[in-house]
């Protein structure tokens, strides 16, 4: 059933591939731009061809991407949204379309989960709560007060919300852990730097940096190089991903502990969207494996670090 058009070649072209509409949240960090790459060469590898468009992290440009692909009848749609709430409508507009829809990355959080067929990625409040163990453990002797900024990911999206839940959870274990400042950055390095440098400037205390990703604590270490201070020794930095540069914040000392965020999801998203087309059922949720680092661990790894 589906969209005759792919393999028909009814649609120009004579062609009979998958054609799958993707839209992407932007280009904010490493790892989005690592994420962009495996799913364009995973594309390519599968013989699917994909519409790619590029949403600058705005809600409307993905809604218009995802009307475009309904209107050009893309045999699935697959999108990584930006932020969780705000789908219903154009995800009933895909399903009166009978194009089955992916999420990939990103959850939604409309509550008919028949909007979407499977949703593949990771486990946010998981990595929260990886960040905060390492926080206690580390911690563990220590009688006074922690003192903790956050920088959160972009605000309303499914990360930022699920690492702040999953870190909150674990460290609240011990009333010593002190939540002093928590902003978002938006997942940059730009803005994770502006808003430390603001942290910096009203919280003469800082123990502990939990940044949502590496982007936003690579700024934050700028930002407190410049403030005098050292970073991964007079402030404890811990982030999430595991991109090149951030691997390597971790092996220079900078940074003190990293949780594993794996934007290799092409390959596992193009399996899913064969089956998708071709009718089969497919597991609701297929959540990505994914590893902690310290900064031994880091020295070792990064030398065959793909992104
Ligand atoms: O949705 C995944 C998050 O988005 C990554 O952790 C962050 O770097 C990216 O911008």
């Amino acid at each position: 059933g589906g969209s005759t058009g792919a393999t028909t070649g009814d649609s120009g072209g004579g062609s009979d591939k998958l054609v799958m509409g993707f839209s992407q949240v932007g280009a904010e960090s490493g790892w989005r731009t690592a994420n962009t790459k495996s799913v364009q060469d995973s594309a390519k590898n599968a013989g699917v061809e994909l519409k790619f468009s590029d949403a600058q992290q705005k809600q409307e440009n993905q809604i218009k991407a995802i009307r475009s692909f309904i209107q050009q009848k893309v045999d699935v749609i697959a999108f990584s949204p930006v932020v969780e709430s705000g789908w219903d409508t154009v995800l009933k507009e895909a399903q009166t379309a009978k194009i089955p829809v992916i999420l990939t990355d990103r959850a939604v959080d409309s509550p008919d989960t028949s909007l979407y067929k499977t949703f593949l990625g990771s486990d946010f409040v998981e990595e929260g709560k990886k960040a905060g163990q390492w926080l206690v453990d580390q911690y563990k002797d220590e009688k006074g007060d922690v003192n903790i900024v956050e920088l959160q990911g972009t605000t309303g999206s499914a990360p930022a919300n699920d690492r702040k839940a999953g870190f909150a959870d674990v460290i609240k274990a011990d009333p010593k852990f002190k939540v002093v400042a928590s902003q978002t950055g938006d997942f940059t390095r730009a803005k994770g730097k502006e808003v430390m440098e603001a942290f910096l400037k009203s919280n003469a205390d800082i123990d502990v940096l939990f940044a949502h990703n590496d982007d936003m604590g690579l700024g934050a270490i700028e930002a407190i190089e410049g403030a005098g201070k050292v970073p991964g020794k007079d402030i404890k930095i811990i982030t999430i991903d595991a991109v090149k540069d951030g691997m390597q914040a971790l092996a220079d000392g900078k940074i003190n502990y990293i949780v594993e965020c794996s934007p290799l999801l092409g390959p596992q998203l193009m399996d899913l969207a064969k089956k998708v087309v071709a009718g089969e059922t497919v597991e609701q949720r297929v959540v990505t494996q994914e590893t902690t680092f310290t900064q031994e661990q880091a020295k070792e790894a990064l030398s065959s670090r793909q992104y």
